[in-house]
C-alpha cells in the first residue's frame, strides 16, 4: 500500500483513506468493515460526523474476525470547535477514543481554525455550529495556542501518535509555527481541480507537513446538501482522461492528487464506488493531464463557514 512517512514519528499514513463524513449511522459499522475487506487501512473520522461509535464498531468485528490488526489501521479524528479550551481537549479526546473503542489515534486534528462557546455533550453531542434555536453558537474566547499545546500534551500521554490542522491557510500555519512544540504533521484542506491550493501544498511541503486533499470530487458531496455547480465527475477534461485511461471520473480525480503525494479520503456509501475509489492507484496521468486537471482551478470553494455566519469568515 502507497504511504507518506509523516515527520517527526515516520508513522505511514495511508494515500487512500475511507472518509466518515456523511457515512449513514445505521449503515457505518458494515461499510466500515466492507470498506477494510476492501483494503482500506485509513478511517478518516470526526467528532462532528455523529458516527465514531458505529465506526468503532466496524473496526472491531474487523479485528475480531482476523482481517486486521489494530497496528495495520490509521485511524484519524478531530476536536469540534466547541472543545478548544485546556480543560475541553483531553476530555474529548478520550471521550472520543471511548465511541471508537480504541486506546490511540493515528492522527487527531483540530478540525478547524474557530472557537465555539462550549457545549456540555450530556446537553447536545455532536454540538455541530448551531444551538437548540438554530443560532451559530456563539464564539469562543481559546487562542489556538493554548489547544494546541494541549493537544502537544495527548501525544506525550500515547492518545495521539501524531497531531495535526485541518482548514488552515498559509498564515495560521506561520503563526503556530512560532510557538508549535511538536508541529502539526498532517494540514488537511479541501482540494480539487476547481480548488487547487497549489501554494497552500507547496508551502506545507517546505515545511515537512503532510497534505490529506478532501471533498476529492469537489462539488459531488455538496449536491445532497443544496449546493449548486458544475460536476466534475461530467466536466469534459476529466470525462475526456477517464475514457483515455479507460478508467472512471472519480478515479482520475483520486490520482491526480496520489500522484502527487498528496493523500485522498474519498467517501461513498456504496461498496462497489468504495471498491472503485480504493482502486485508484493502478495508472499514471502524464504530466500535461495532471497540468490540465490543476488548470481547471477557479478557487471554487464548497466548505466555507462564512456561508453559515460571516463571523467565521476564515478563507476571507
Ligand atoms: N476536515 C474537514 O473539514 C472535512 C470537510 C469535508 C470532508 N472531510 C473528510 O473528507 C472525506 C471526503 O470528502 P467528502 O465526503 O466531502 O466528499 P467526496 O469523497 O469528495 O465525495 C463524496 C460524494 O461522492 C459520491 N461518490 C463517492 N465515490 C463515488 C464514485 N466512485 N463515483 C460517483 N460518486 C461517488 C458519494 O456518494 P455515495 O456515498 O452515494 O457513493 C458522495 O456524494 C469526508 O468523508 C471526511 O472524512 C473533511
Amino acid at each position: 500500500m502507497a504511504t507518506i512517512a509523516l515527520a517527526r514519528t515516520t508513522h505511514k499514513m495511508p494515500l487512500v483513506g475511507f472518509g466518515l463524513w456523511k457515512v449513514t449511522n445505521s449503515s457505518c459499522a458494515d461499510t466500515v468493515y466492507n470498506a477494510i475487506k476492501a483494503g482500506y487501512r485509513l478511517f478518516d473520522g470526526a467528532g462532528d460526523y455523529g458516527n465514531e461509535k458505529e465506526a468503532g464498531e466496524g473496526v472491531r468485528r474487523a479485528i475480531k474476525d482476523g482481517l486486521v490488526k489494530r497496528e495495520d489501521l490509521f485511524i484519524t479524528s478531530k476536536l469540534w470547535n466547541t472543545f478548544h479550551a485546556k480543560e475541553h481537549v483531553k476530555p474529548m479526546a478520550k471521550k472520543q477514543l471511548g465511541l471508537w473503542g480504541l486506546d490511540y489515534f493515528d492522527l487527531f486534528l483540530v478540525h478547524f481554525p474557530i472557537s465555539l462557546q462550549y457545549v456540555d455533550p450530556a446537553e447536545r453531542y455532536p454540538p455541530e455550529w448551531w444551538d437548540a434555536t438554530k443560532k451559530v453558537v456563539t464564539l469562543g474566547s481559546t487562542p489556538m495556542h493554548e489547544t494546541w499545546k494541549e493537544m502537544e500534551a495527548l501525544v506525550d500521554d500515547g492518545l495521539a501518535k501524531n497531531i495535526g490542522r485541518s482548514n488552515c491557510q498559509g498564515s495560521v500555519l506561520v503563526d503556530m509555527l512560532t510557538y508549535a512544540r511538536i508541529k502539526p504533521q498532517v494540514l488537511q484542506i479541501e482540494l480539487h481541480p476547481f480548488l487547487s491550493q497549489d501554494a497552500l501544498v507547496k508551502f506545507a511541503k517546505t515545511l515537512g507537513i503532510a497534505i490529506t486533499a478532501y471533498s476529492s470530487f469537489g462539488p459531488q458531496s455538496y449536491f445532497e446538501l443544496g449546493a449548486d455547480g458544475q460536476s466534475l465527475f461530467t466536466h469534459n477534461v476529466v470525462a475526456a482522461l477517464a475514457k483515455q485511461h479507460n478508467k472512471t471520473p472519480a478515479q482520475v480525480l483520486l490520482r491526480w492528487a496520489t500522484q502527487r503525494e498528496i493523500a485522498v479520503i474519498p467517501k461513498s456509501n456504496s461498496e462497489a464506488r468504495l471498491k472503485e475509489n480504493f482502486d485508484c492507484m493502478s495508472f499514471d496521468l502524464k504530466p500535461e493531464e495532471i497540468k490540465a486537471l490543476s488548470d481547471l482551478n477557479c478557487n471554487f470553494r464548497l466548505n466555507d463557514p462564512s456561508e453559515i455566519d460571516p463571523r467565521l469568515a476564515i478563507f476571507a
